[in-house]
Parts: C-alpha cells; structure tokens; sequence
C-alpha cells in the first residue's frame, strides 16, 4: 500500500485526494457546534430511517455530530459501528461517547470500510449513513459496492452532500454509482433541492 490510511488521513487542504481533499481534524471541532443543529437535526434527518435494537454504520463520522444521537436512536439493544480516516476525529468520538454515557452502544474505529474489524458485520447492518464524506472518498465506485455488501437484504443507504462542495452533477454521479452496484433509489429525503438519496439493498438478494 503506498500510503496508509492514517497517512491519507492527516493529508489535508492542499493535496488532491482522489475525488476530493480530506477535512482537517480541527473541522470536527466547528462540524460539533450546536447551531448546526438549527438547519440540520440529526433527529429530523435520520429519525425516520432508524429504529431501536438496529446496527447502524457510519463512515466518516468524524466526531460525531450524528454518531451520538444515532446511539440514542438505535438504544442500549442497538448499535452504531463508527469509521473514520482520522485517528483523532475517532478520539474525540470516542471522548464524547463516554462523556455522553454511549460508549457502550458506539464501536469506534480508525481507517476505511475495508477495516478487518468490520468483515464479522458484513451482510448484518441495517442502515448506513454517510453524510458530507462521499465527497472525499477516492474511490466512489469501490465504496458504494462496499456500502452495499455490508448491508443486509432489505437494509438502507442515505447519502448526504454539502451543496457548497458538491454540484447536482456530481451527486447525481454519485447515485449513478450506487445503482450500479445493486442498489434502488427510494427517495430524496431533503426535497429536489437538496442533495440526499435514500437507497435500499433489494429484499430479494442473497447475503
Ligand atoms: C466533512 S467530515 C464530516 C463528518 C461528519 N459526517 C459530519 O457530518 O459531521 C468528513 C469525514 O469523513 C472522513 N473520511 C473521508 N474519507 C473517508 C473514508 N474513505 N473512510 C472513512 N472516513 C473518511 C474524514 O476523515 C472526515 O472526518
């Protein structure tokens, strides 16, 4: 491997990395801020999608804007299985999880999809929530197949950009890519305006 994913991971600004730059660590800071909550509620956006006693992936969750109110979501029978990059994006997760009395529902790990930690959830995963990362991954089209053979049958992908970042065409590339892969488009949460996809793995397909 030319580089490793810590290594991608502290790149930042600057450098291209594949589809686009990698958010400094000290972002997760200002991404916490709880105006954010005004225009984006973790609980309005992803309360319809997520139940309790449900296993929930994240990538790129950075410090955990969604990652906590995900593990209240999914409750002390659930679990919200947290990836990023960035080792200290996973600390402060990890710092505030504890803070929070949600350690226990939240596993926390450093690197990418293709983790080992994350082969035992393979096929098991309810719902997956990759909100203002796709953006940044390398490799759209290896992640999005990744996406799909973690999910089980049946389960759930939302896709959330940044409009500032990311163009219609762009996105629109982006969900080109998770058909392709198997997925179904079942709607767009935030209105034609915004950029979001709702997708399904087919209940008919086989694990
Ligand atoms: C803009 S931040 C968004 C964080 C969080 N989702 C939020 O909305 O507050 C994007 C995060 O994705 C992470 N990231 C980028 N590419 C990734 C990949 N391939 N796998 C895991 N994490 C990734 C970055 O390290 C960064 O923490």
């Amino acid at each position: 491997m030319a580089e490793s994913n810590e290594a991608q991971g502290q790149r930042s600004g600057g450098e291209a990395a594949g589809a686009g730059h990698i958010c400094p660590w000290w972002i997760g800071w200002l991404l916490l801020s709880p105006l954010r909550r005004l225009f984006e509620s973790p609980e309005r956006l992803l309360g319809p999608h997520v139940r309790p006693g449900m296993t929930v992936l994240e990538p790129g969750c950075g410090m955990g804007f969604f990652s906590l109110p995900l593990a209240r979501m999914v409750g002390p029978a659930g679990r919200v299985v947290c990836v990023d990059l960035q080792s200290r994006m996973i600390a402060g997760l990890r710092r505030r999880a504890e803070r929070a009395g949600l350690a226990g529902r939240i596993e926390a790990i450093t690197g990418t999809l293709d983790e080992a930690a994350l082969e035992a959830r393979r096929g098991a995963v309810d719902v997956a929530v990759a909100i203002h990362m796709v953006h940044e991954v390398r490799d759209g089209a290896a992640f999005v197949r990744r996406l799909f053979e973690m999910l089980r049958p049946g389960g759930r992908l939302l896709i959330v950009e940044p409009k500032g970042h990311v163009s219609a065409g762009a996105f629109e590339g982006t969900v080109v890519l998770a058909t392709a892969a198997g997925f179904a488009e079942c709607g767009r949460p935030l209105g034609p305006g915004g950029r979001a996809v709702l997708l399904e793995r087919p209940a008919g397909d086989a694990v």
